[in-house]
């Protein structure tokens, strides 16, 4: 898969995310259903986008025992999703079980990439909180490599990070980057963000983008504008 455009589908019941992608008529965005649509509709959500011909990035952040991880993400594979990912601080062997589970009977399986520190954990929680006292970008690049090693495709991280990333684990190892932001646009709880034509320079694989396709006036339009900027 080259580089793409996923919207962020942060809705939280079926007929609002079938409200949003009727507007798209012809076109099929690759789409990211998080935990809220997920808990709120079940699985059905994700065959029922998927039938209309979406690509779907499932965003659910699986971090438990490597046996659990395992066998939830056979089921996983099974619902034919593109993308999916796990928290990276589950360990390499947690990952490991992870793909294994993944891997279907033909030996394809979705991309599995990993959830470094979330962006709401900074500096001072991350040592207080998690008793963590390396740098956090240090403590980032070290998720990133677990991931890489445990044979992972790759990790979401800022966009500030993703050429960071690149020269740690490789160009093919894949930066999906939230924190997106059109020039002229609202950055709302976001703190570091990028432009679309900024993260392309810097060579970010995906974008991930929510509230400045899903909250403008015309998503359409916001959406081939993140197009035009990022992949075109
Ligand atoms: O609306 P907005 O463009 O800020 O949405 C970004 C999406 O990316 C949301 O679904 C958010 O949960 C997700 N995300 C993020 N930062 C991370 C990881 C995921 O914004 N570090």
């Amino acid at each position: 898969m080259g580089k793409d455009v996923i919207i962020a589908c942060d809705f939280s019941s079926k007929e609002q995310v079938f409200a949003f992608l009727d507007k798209f008529e012809g076109k099929k965005p690759f789409v990211k259903i998080g935990m809220e649509l997920f808990y709120a509709e079940g699985p059905e959500i994700v065959r029922e986008i998927k039938r209309r011909g979406h690509k779907i990035f499932l965003d659910l952040k699986l971090h438990d025992i490597p046996n659990t991880v395992k066998k939830s993400m056979n089921v996983l594979s099974r619902l034919d999703v593109d993308m999916t990912n796990l928290h990276a601080a589950g360990t390499i062997s947690m990952m490991e079980a992870a793909l294994e589970g993944l891997t279907r009977p033909d030996g394809t399986r979705p991309l599995l990439i990993a959830v470094t520190q979330l962006t709401s954990t900074d500096q001072q929680r991350m040592e207080d909180d998690l008793l963590i006292k390396e740098p956090i970008d240090k403590v980032v690049m070290h998720y990133a490599s677990n991931a890489a090693k445990a044979g992972l495709d790759g990790v979401v991280c800022s966009p500030l990070e993703a050429e960071k990333v690149h020269e740690t684990c490789g160009k093919s190892f894949l930066t999906v980057t939230p924190g997106v932001r059109f020039a002229d646009g609202d950055i709302g709880d976001q703190k570091r963000v990028m432009t679309p034509a900024e993260a392309k320079r810097i060579g970010s694989d995906y974008i991930v983008v929510g509230r400045p396709i899903t909250a403008a006036e015309d998503p359409v339009a916001a959406y081939e504008r993140c197009i035009n900027e990022f992949v075109d």
